[in-house]
Protein backbone atom coordinates (compact mmCIF):
# COMPACT_ATOMS: atom_id res chain seq x y z
CA UNK A 1 0.00 0.00 0.00
CA UNK A 2 1.21 3.50 -0.57
CA UNK A 3 1.90 5.37 2.27
CA UNK A 4 -0.97 7.98 3.20
CA UNK A 5 -0.13 10.55 5.83
CA UNK A 6 -1.87 13.35 6.09
CA UNK A 7 -4.41 15.98 3.57
CA UNK A 8 -0.89 17.64 1.99
CA UNK A 9 -0.07 13.87 1.35
CA UNK A 10 0.94 12.97 -2.09
CA UNK A 11 1.51 10.40 -4.39
CA UNK A 12 4.35 10.33 -6.86
CA UNK A 13 4.21 10.90 -11.14
CA UNK A 14 6.92 8.43 -12.72
CA UNK A 15 8.25 12.18 -14.14
CA UNK A 16 8.99 12.74 -10.13
CA UNK A 17 6.07 15.30 -9.54
CA UNK A 18 4.18 14.98 -6.35
CA UNK A 19 0.32 15.34 -6.70
CA UNK A 20 -1.83 15.78 -3.27
CA UNK A 21 -4.07 12.43 -2.90
CA UNK A 22 -7.23 14.36 -2.04
CA UNK A 23 -8.06 17.08 -4.18
CA UNK A 24 -11.13 19.88 -4.56
CA UNK A 25 -13.55 18.93 -7.47
CA UNK A 26 -15.42 21.95 -8.81
CA UNK A 27 -17.82 20.36 -11.75
CA UNK A 28 -20.95 22.33 -11.18
CA UNK A 29 -19.42 25.16 -8.64
CA UNK A 30 -20.85 28.24 -10.09
CA UNK A 31 -18.42 30.88 -11.63
CA UNK A 32 -19.15 33.27 -8.43
CA UNK A 33 -18.48 33.07 -5.41
CA UNK A 34 -19.62 30.12 -4.75
CA UNK A 35 -16.28 28.59 -6.64
CA UNK A 36 -14.03 30.93 -5.08
CA UNK A 37 -15.32 30.71 -1.66
CA UNK A 38 -15.03 26.67 -2.15
CA UNK A 39 -11.28 26.96 -3.40
CA UNK A 40 -10.64 29.62 -0.80
CA UNK A 41 -11.88 27.36 2.34
CA UNK A 42 -9.83 24.29 1.05
CA UNK A 43 -7.34 25.94 0.52
CA UNK A 44 -6.63 27.77 3.72
CA UNK A 45 -8.15 24.40 5.30
CA UNK A 46 -5.29 22.63 3.63
CA UNK A 47 -6.09 21.14 0.95
CA UNK A 48 -3.36 21.36 -1.50
CA UNK A 49 -4.85 20.13 -5.28
CA UNK A 50 -8.11 21.73 -7.27
CA UNK A 51 -9.67 20.43 -9.78
CA UNK A 52 -11.05 22.59 -12.76
CA UNK A 53 -11.81 21.85 -16.74
CA UNK A 54 -12.70 25.14 -19.46
CA UNK A 55 -15.92 23.14 -19.83
CA UNK A 56 -17.11 23.63 -16.38
CA UNK A 57 -16.69 27.35 -17.03
CA UNK A 58 -15.50 28.32 -13.70
CA UNK A 59 -11.97 28.52 -14.08
CA UNK A 60 -11.95 32.81 -13.40
CA UNK A 61 -13.51 31.99 -10.57
CA UNK A 62 -11.22 28.85 -9.25
CA UNK A 63 -8.10 31.33 -10.21
CA UNK A 64 -9.72 34.16 -7.73
CA UNK A 65 -10.17 31.53 -5.10
CA UNK A 66 -6.46 30.20 -5.39
CA UNK A 67 -5.75 34.05 -4.94
CA UNK A 68 -7.48 34.73 -1.96
CA UNK A 69 -6.12 32.00 0.30
CA UNK A 70 -3.31 31.92 2.06
CA UNK A 71 -1.48 29.67 -0.22
CA UNK A 72 1.27 30.25 -2.36
CA UNK A 73 0.43 29.35 -6.05
CA UNK A 74 3.23 26.98 -6.37
CA UNK A 75 2.14 24.96 -3.20
CA UNK A 76 -1.17 24.17 -5.14
CA UNK A 77 -1.48 21.30 -7.94
CA UNK A 78 -3.96 22.97 -10.20
CA UNK A 79 -5.83 20.55 -13.05
CA UNK A 80 -7.76 21.53 -15.81
CA UNK A 81 -8.55 20.36 -19.32
CA UNK A 82 -8.81 20.72 -22.84
CA UNK A 83 -12.62 20.74 -24.00
CA UNK A 84 -13.64 18.21 -26.60
CA UNK A 85 -14.69 21.33 -29.09
CA UNK A 86 -10.96 21.76 -28.99
CA UNK A 87 -9.32 19.08 -29.58
CA UNK A 88 -6.70 19.14 -32.66
CA UNK A 89 -3.22 20.80 -32.56
CA UNK A 90 -3.34 24.13 -32.90
CA UNK A 91 -6.91 24.52 -31.13
CA UNK A 92 -5.53 22.49 -28.04
CA UNK A 93 -2.39 24.96 -27.72
CA UNK A 94 -5.28 28.14 -28.13
CA UNK A 95 -7.56 26.30 -25.53
CA UNK A 96 -4.23 25.95 -22.97
CA UNK A 97 -3.57 29.43 -23.06
CA UNK A 98 -7.42 30.77 -22.89
CA UNK A 99 -7.74 28.59 -19.82
CA UNK A 100 -4.71 30.10 -18.07
CA UNK A 101 -5.62 32.88 -18.73
CA UNK A 102 -8.75 32.50 -17.08
CA UNK A 103 -7.52 31.30 -14.20
CA UNK A 104 -4.49 34.11 -14.26
CA UNK A 105 -2.27 31.56 -13.61
CA UNK A 106 1.26 31.21 -16.16
CA UNK A 107 1.70 27.46 -15.39
CA UNK A 108 -0.76 24.38 -14.90
CA UNK A 109 0.40 21.57 -12.66
CA UNK A 110 -1.64 19.22 -14.68
CA UNK A 111 -3.39 19.51 -18.11
CA UNK A 112 -5.19 16.49 -19.14
CA UNK A 113 -7.63 15.72 -22.02
CA UNK A 114 -11.22 15.74 -20.82
CA UNK A 115 -12.31 12.86 -23.26
CA UNK A 116 -10.88 10.59 -26.39
CA UNK A 117 -12.54 12.03 -28.73
CA UNK A 118 -12.25 9.50 -31.75
CA UNK A 119 -9.75 10.84 -34.58
CA UNK A 120 -8.55 13.63 -32.41
CA UNK A 121 -6.77 13.07 -29.06
CA UNK A 122 -3.33 11.77 -30.77
CA UNK A 123 -2.86 15.65 -31.94
CA UNK A 124 -4.40 16.54 -29.05
CA UNK A 125 -1.88 14.63 -27.18
CA UNK A 126 1.01 16.02 -29.41
CA UNK A 127 0.12 19.26 -28.15
CA UNK A 128 0.25 18.90 -24.86
CA UNK A 129 3.85 17.11 -24.96
CA UNK A 130 4.78 20.42 -26.58
CA UNK A 131 3.29 22.37 -23.53
CA UNK A 132 5.04 20.09 -21.66
CA UNK A 133 8.70 20.06 -23.45
CA UNK A 134 7.84 24.03 -23.03
CA UNK A 135 7.66 23.56 -19.38
CA UNK A 136 3.99 25.20 -19.37
CA UNK A 137 2.77 21.84 -17.62
CA UNK A 138 4.66 20.32 -14.88
CA UNK A 139 2.40 16.47 -15.75
CA UNK A 140 0.02 15.52 -18.58
CA UNK A 141 -2.47 13.04 -18.27
CA UNK A 142 -5.57 11.82 -20.07
CA UNK A 143 -9.54 11.59 -18.55
CA UNK A 144 -12.22 8.93 -19.61
CA UNK A 145 -9.83 6.36 -22.03
CA UNK A 146 -10.45 2.52 -21.21
CA UNK A 147 -7.78 0.63 -22.02
CA UNK A 148 -7.97 0.56 -25.93
CA UNK A 149 -7.59 4.31 -25.57
CA UNK A 150 -4.18 4.40 -24.40
CA UNK A 151 -2.89 1.45 -25.91
CA UNK A 152 -3.64 3.27 -28.92
CA UNK A 153 -2.92 6.85 -27.75
CA UNK A 154 0.57 4.91 -26.83
CA UNK A 155 1.39 3.47 -29.93
CA UNK A 156 2.00 6.60 -31.61
CA UNK A 157 3.14 9.10 -28.60
CA UNK A 158 6.43 9.75 -27.41
CA UNK A 159 5.49 10.42 -23.73
CA UNK A 160 3.07 8.13 -21.94
CA UNK A 161 0.42 9.94 -19.62
CA UNK A 162 1.21 10.27 -16.07
CA UNK A 163 -2.26 10.26 -15.10
CA UNK A 164 -5.89 8.93 -16.20
CA UNK A 165 -8.78 10.34 -14.42
CA UNK A 166 -11.45 8.13 -14.63
CA UNK A 167 -15.13 7.70 -13.33
CA UNK A 168 -14.75 5.81 -10.38
CA UNK A 169 -16.41 4.31 -6.67
CA UNK A 170 -18.04 1.13 -5.11
CA UNK A 171 -20.48 0.80 -8.35
CA UNK A 172 -17.56 1.10 -11.02
CA UNK A 173 -14.10 0.05 -9.87
CA UNK A 174 -12.84 -0.99 -13.05
CA UNK A 175 -10.30 -3.06 -11.46
CA UNK A 176 -8.49 -4.29 -15.27
CA UNK A 177 -8.31 -0.84 -15.52
CA UNK A 178 -6.56 0.24 -12.74
CA UNK A 179 -3.85 -3.01 -13.21
CA UNK A 180 -3.89 -1.45 -16.62
CA UNK A 181 -2.91 1.50 -15.34
CA UNK A 182 -0.26 0.79 -12.58
CA UNK A 183 1.73 -1.37 -14.91
CA UNK A 184 2.39 1.53 -17.31
CA UNK A 185 2.97 4.11 -14.15
CA UNK A 186 0.16 5.94 -15.42
CA UNK A 187 -1.72 7.32 -11.52
CA UNK A 188 -5.46 6.33 -11.73
CA UNK A 189 -7.57 9.14 -10.16
CA UNK A 190 -11.31 8.87 -9.41
CA UNK A 191 -13.89 11.50 -10.44
CA UNK A 192 -17.22 11.26 -8.78
CA UNK A 193 -16.15 9.18 -5.89
CA UNK A 194 -19.53 9.47 -4.45
CA UNK A 195 -21.23 8.65 -7.49
CA UNK A 196 -22.71 12.02 -7.29
CA UNK A 197 -24.42 11.37 -3.55
CA UNK A 198 -25.94 8.21 -4.81
CA UNK A 199 -23.94 5.67 -2.67
CA UNK A 200 -24.38 7.03 0.92
CA UNK A 201 -27.08 4.79 2.00
CA UNK A 202 -25.48 1.33 0.95
CA UNK A 203 -25.27 -1.09 3.85
CA UNK A 204 -21.40 -1.11 4.07
CA UNK A 205 -21.08 2.00 4.32
CA UNK A 206 -23.28 2.35 7.31
CA UNK A 207 -21.77 -0.28 8.90
CA UNK A 208 -18.02 0.93 8.52
CA UNK A 209 -19.31 4.07 9.52
CA UNK A 210 -21.03 2.85 12.73
CA UNK A 211 -17.31 0.99 13.09
CA UNK A 212 -15.02 3.82 12.64
CA UNK A 213 -17.07 6.90 13.57
CA UNK A 214 -17.02 7.81 10.22
CA UNK A 215 -19.79 9.56 7.44
CA UNK A 216 -19.85 7.04 4.60
CA UNK A 217 -18.29 9.94 2.58
CA UNK A 218 -15.08 9.52 4.40
CA UNK A 219 -15.27 5.53 3.95
CA UNK A 220 -15.08 5.78 0.71
CA UNK A 221 -12.41 8.67 0.58
CA UNK A 222 -10.38 6.55 2.35
CA UNK A 223 -11.10 3.48 0.46
CA UNK A 224 -9.67 5.49 -2.75
CA UNK A 225 -6.66 6.32 -0.98
CA UNK A 226 -5.75 3.01 0.40
CA UNK A 227 -6.24 1.30 -3.02
CA UNK A 228 -3.30 4.04 -4.50
CA UNK A 229 -6.22 6.40 -6.29
CA UNK A 230 -5.88 9.69 -5.91
CA UNK A 231 -9.70 11.49 -5.56
CA UNK A 232 -11.35 14.92 -6.14
CA UNK A 233 -14.23 15.06 -4.05
CA UNK A 234 -16.76 17.91 -5.42
CA UNK A 235 -18.41 20.32 -2.11
CA UNK A 236 -19.20 23.77 -2.36
CA UNK A 237 -20.02 23.81 1.28
CA UNK A 238 -17.37 24.82 3.81
CA UNK A 239 -18.42 22.51 6.44
CA UNK A 240 -18.33 19.44 4.10
CA UNK A 241 -15.08 20.42 2.36
CA UNK A 242 -13.18 19.97 5.86
CA UNK A 243 -15.09 16.80 6.56
CA UNK A 244 -14.28 15.33 3.65
CA UNK A 245 -10.50 15.77 4.12
CA UNK A 246 -11.20 13.91 7.68
CA UNK A 247 -9.84 10.91 6.83
CA UNK A 248 -5.84 10.39 7.98
CA UNK A 249 -7.00 9.09 11.41
CA UNK A 250 -8.51 5.73 10.36
CA UNK A 251 -7.55 2.39 8.46
CA UNK A 252 -9.57 0.28 6.54
CA UNK A 253 -9.44 -3.59 6.42
CA UNK A 254 -7.72 -5.55 3.58
CA UNK A 255 -10.86 -7.14 4.13
CA UNK A 256 -12.90 -4.15 3.94
CA UNK A 257 -11.08 -2.86 1.29
CA UNK A 258 -12.08 -5.89 -0.79
CA UNK A 259 -15.61 -5.80 0.73
CA UNK A 260 -16.29 -2.46 -0.90
CA UNK A 261 -14.22 -3.22 -4.25
CA UNK A 262 -17.24 -6.08 -4.33
CA UNK A 263 -19.45 -4.17 -4.84
CA UNK A 264 -18.56 -3.29 -8.30
CA UNK A 265 -21.51 -3.94 -10.77
CA UNK A 266 -19.68 -1.49 -13.90
CA UNK A 267 -22.50 1.27 -13.47
CA UNK A 268 -21.86 4.68 -14.38
CA UNK A 269 -23.31 8.11 -13.15
CA UNK A 270 -21.73 9.93 -16.20
CA UNK A 271 -21.24 8.82 -19.96
CA UNK A 272 -19.70 5.30 -21.62
CA UNK A 273 -16.09 6.66 -22.73
CA UNK A 274 -16.59 4.11 -26.00
CA UNK A 275 -20.48 5.59 -26.40
CA UNK A 276 -19.88 9.71 -26.10
CA UNK A 277 -21.80 12.00 -28.31
CA UNK A 278 -20.36 15.35 -27.30
N1 LIG B 1 -12.96 14.04 -16.03
C1 LIG B 1 -14.28 14.01 -16.06
O1 LIG B 1 -14.89 13.69 -17.09
C2 LIG B 1 -15.04 14.37 -14.84
C3 LIG B 1 -16.41 14.13 -14.80
C4 LIG B 1 -17.11 14.46 -13.64
C5 LIG B 1 -16.43 15.01 -12.57
N2 LIG B 1 -15.08 15.27 -12.64
C6 LIG B 1 -14.34 15.89 -11.52
O2 LIG B 1 -14.52 15.09 -10.37
C7 LIG B 1 -15.09 15.87 -9.33
C8 LIG B 1 -15.95 15.02 -8.41
O3 LIG B 1 -17.01 14.42 -9.12
P1 LIG B 1 -18.54 14.94 -9.03
O4 LIG B 1 -18.58 16.36 -8.69
O5 LIG B 1 -19.17 14.51 -10.30
O6 LIG B 1 -19.20 14.05 -7.91
P2 LIG B 1 -18.89 13.60 -6.39
O7 LIG B 1 -17.67 14.26 -5.88
O8 LIG B 1 -19.01 12.12 -6.38
O9 LIG B 1 -20.17 14.14 -5.62
C9 LIG B 1 -20.45 15.50 -5.50
C10 LIG B 1 -21.82 15.63 -4.84
O10 LIG B 1 -21.77 15.13 -3.49
C11 LIG B 1 -22.16 16.15 -2.58
N3 LIG B 1 -21.30 16.00 -1.40
C12 LIG B 1 -19.98 16.27 -1.28
N4 LIG B 1 -19.51 15.95 -0.06
C13 LIG B 1 -20.57 15.48 0.63
C14 LIG B 1 -20.73 15.00 1.95
N5 LIG B 1 -19.69 14.94 2.79
N6 LIG B 1 -21.98 14.59 2.35
C15 LIG B 1 -23.02 14.66 1.49
N7 LIG B 1 -22.93 15.10 0.21
C16 LIG B 1 -21.72 15.51 -0.21
C17 LIG B 1 -21.96 17.46 -3.32
O11 LIG B 1 -22.89 18.44 -2.90
P3 LIG B 1 -22.48 19.90 -2.30
O12 LIG B 1 -21.59 20.58 -3.29
O13 LIG B 1 -23.81 20.56 -2.15
O14 LIG B 1 -21.80 19.62 -0.99
C18 LIG B 1 -22.27 17.06 -4.76
O15 LIG B 1 -23.67 17.06 -4.97
C19 LIG B 1 -15.85 16.95 -10.10
O16 LIG B 1 -16.25 18.02 -9.29
C20 LIG B 1 -14.86 17.28 -11.16
O17 LIG B 1 -13.84 18.13 -10.66
C21 LIG B 1 -14.39 14.95 -13.77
Amino acid sequence: MKKITDLQGSFELYNGVKMPYLGLGTYKSENNTEVVNAVQSALDFGYRHIDTASAYKNEEGVGKGIKKSFVAREDVFVVSKVWNADQGYESTLKAFEATLEQLDLDYLDLYLIHWPVKGKYKETWRALEKLYHDKRIRAIGVSNFLKHHLVDLMESSEIIPMVNQMEFHPYLTSQELVDYCVSKEIQFEAWSPFMQGKLFQLDICKELSEKYKKSAAQIILRWNLQKGIVTIPKSSKSERIISNADVFDFELSADEVFQLDSLNRDERIGPDPDNFNF
